[in-house]
């Protein structure tokens, strides 16, 4: 370890168990030396076992639902009593599309579980810096990051109306992070992750396809839930004061890949299975 977090305090939302990255994020940060409180909405702490990285990171649990301003005021001025001051890092970590979890196709919305997907998954990152903003609860030089995916940029046919939340969402980080930064010199930034198995990621149809097939593509392979948290942590450390404004890859290469010879390899067996490819072929 590093104590690269030595003496820093932090939010983090959305452990709901073991295989979620903000539950990887957490245990990460206390092994640096941070301070953190964690935070769900309240049907995820009964359904989850977030008492028990509570117990591991001694740390505590304040319950708050993303789309409640109330509950994320209530959650920030808690935080601070808590902690012993402002605040140096927070974690947005949240994802829900009621039409992904109905099966409803991105053709066929039902409109009412679009406004509430956008209102969890993205709206949200808007209404916590806007708390967090008006309390001035961040310290100089603290740091804000939101995890996406890069069906924001690109078309991923099964990742439904999670695609636009994610491109709004990274649009928010940059409007509210020009504020943040200019105004109380915090950065903002997302993360684009690689598909990863926990309980969101794997919600999206076809997502064993899905992941394999990023991992073909990628050059270093998919990322993990915990390569995901070094990546956060090294954001929310002092080693990066001037990054912000950011939508930052780390997907092992997968975002800059036109195609891989891992996936023209497959194409080659699928085409012809009984001819081997030809040494003059392949040149
Ligand atoms: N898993 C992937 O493939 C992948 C890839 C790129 C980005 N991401 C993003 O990473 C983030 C974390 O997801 P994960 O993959 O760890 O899955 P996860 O299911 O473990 O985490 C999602 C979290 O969102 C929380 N949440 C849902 N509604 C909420 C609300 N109203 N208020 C507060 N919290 C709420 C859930 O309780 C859960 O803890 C999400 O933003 C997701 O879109 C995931």
């Amino acid at each position: 370890m590093y104590n690269l977090l030595k003496g820093k305090k932090g939010i983090i939302f959305g452990a709901l168990d073991s295989k979620s990255i903000a539950w990887k994020v957490a245990e990460r940060a206390h092994e640096e030396g941070a301070k953190i409180v964690l935070t769900n909405a309240p049907v995820a702490l009964r359904l989850g076992t977030i008492s028990e990285l509570a117990e591991q990171t001694g740390s505590q649990v304040i319950p708050a639902d993303a789309t409640s301003i109330m509950d994320l005021e209530h959650l920030v001025d808690e935080s601070m009593k808590l902690l012993g001051g402002k605040i140096d890092f927070v974690l947005h970590s949240i994802g829900m599309s009621v039409n992904v979890r109905r099966g409803n196709h991105y053709t066929h919305q039902d409109y009412n579980f679009t406004k509430k997907g956008w209102d969890v998954s993205a709206l949200s990152f808007h209404r916590l810096m806007s708390v967090l903003y008006q309390r001035d609860a961040m310290n100089e030089w603290g740091s804000i990051v939101a995890l996406t995916y890069m069906a924001a940029q690109r078309v991923f046919p099964d990742y439904n109306d999670m695609a636009d939340n994610k491109a709004y969402l990274e649009s928010v980080a940059r409007s509210f992070g020009y504020f943040f930064s200019r105004d109380k010199k915090v950065r903002v930034n997302t993360i684009s992750q690689s598909p990863t198995p926990t309980t969101a990621g794997s919600g999206v149809k076809g997502f064993d396809g899905f992941i394999a097939y990023a991992e073909k593509m990628s050059p270093l392979g998919n990322a993990t839930a915990l390569e995901c948290a070094d990546y956060t942590l090294s954001l929310f450390s002092d080693l990066t004061k001037k990054v912000t404004l950011q939508n930052l890859f780390h997907d092992g290469g997968f975002s800059n890949m036109g195609v891989s010879t891992a996936v023209m390899d497959a194409f080659m067996e699928t085409e012809n299975p009984e001819e081997p490819v030809k040494e003059e072929k392949k040149k």
